[in-house]
C-alpha cells in the first residue's frame, strides 16, 4: 500500500498527535519527592504493583502537565517494569498526553454520529478561534484542540469534552461560548451533573486516585 493510500480521509480535519516518541522529553526528574511518596501510597493500594501503572502515569501528568519520556522511565523504575511496557500503555490511552499540552484539552468527537450532526463545523470553528497551534498547544499554554474517537454519547451529538468532562450538542456557537468562558476564567458548567472541569493537572491528579484539589482559575495568568 502506498503512502497516499494511507492519507487521512477528508472528514478527518484535525492534526493527529504524533506518536513519534523521543522528540518530546524533559531533562531531570519529573516526580518530586512528594510525588514519589504519593506514588508509593498508590502502589500500596494494589495487590500487584504493575496494576498501579495507569494511576502512576496520571500522577506524572499531574506533575508535568503531560507525560514526557522521562516520566515513563521513572514509572518503569518504581514498578520495576521495562520502559517498553510503560510506553505500550502510555501510547494506548489518548487521555495521556505525550507532548506538552494546554491546561484545557478540548476534544471534539469526529466519529460518524457526531460528524453527521455537524462536528466538523464545530471543530473548524474551535480551530479558527484558537489558531492552528492549538492542535498541539496554544502559545499561552491554555488550550490543546484534538479530534477524539466516539465518546459514547452519540445521542447527544455533537459531543465535545473539556478535560474529559462532556458537553452535549455543541455546535459552532456553543464551542465559542465554551472557549470564551475558559479564556475569561469562567469555565462553563457541563450538563448532566458533571460540574466544571478543572485544569489538566488537577483532573490528572483525580485520575491518579488522589482526589480533587482546588482548581486554579482559568485564564493565562491562572
Ligand atoms: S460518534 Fe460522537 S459520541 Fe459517538
Amino acid at each position: 500500500m502506498t503512502q497516499a493510500e494511507f492519507a487521512r480521509p477528508d472528514w478527518q480535519v484535525g492534526q493527529l498527535a504524533p506518536l513519534a516518541l523521543g522528540q518530546d522529553d524533559v531533562e531531570g526528574p519529573v516526580l518530586s519527592e512528594e510525588a514519589r511518596a504519593l506514588a508509593e501510597r498508590i502502589v500500596d493500594r494494589y495487590p500487584t504493583s504493575r496494576s498501579a501503572l495507569l494511576p502512576l502515569l496520571y500522577l506524572v501528568q499531574s506533575e508535568a502537565g503531560w507525560v514526557p519520556r522521562q516520566g515513563m522511565r521513572e514509572v518503569a523504575e518504581i514498578l520495576r517494569l521495562s520502559t517498553a511496557e510503560v510506553e505500550a500503555v502510555a501510547t494506548f490511552y489518548t487521555m495521556l498526553k505525550l507532548h506538552p499540552s494546554g491546561r484545557y484539552v478540548i476534544s471534539v468527537c469526529t466519529n460518524p454520529s457526531c460528524t453527521l450532526r455537524g462536528a466538523r463545523k464545530t471543530y473548524l470553528r474551535a480551530r479558527e478561534l484558537l489558531g492552528e497551534d492549538a492542535e498541539r498547544m496554544t502559545p499561552d499554554g491554555m488550550f490543546t484542540l484534538e479530534e477524539e474517537e466516539c465518546l459514547a454519547a452519540c445521542d447527544k451529538a455533537p459531543v465535545v469534552a473539556v478535560n474529559y468532562v462532556f458537553y452535549d450538542q455543541v455546535d459552532e456557537g456553543a464551542v465559542e461560548q465554551i472557549i470564551e468562558g475558559i479564556r475569561e476564567g469562567r469555565v462553563p458548567e457541563a450538563p448532566r451533573g458533571a460540574g466544571v472541569p478543572g485544569d489538566l493537572r488537577d483532573v490528572s491528579r483525580t485520575l491518579a486516585g488522589l482526589g480533587t484539589t482546588p482548581s486554579p482559575k482559568a485564564g493565562p495568568d491562572g
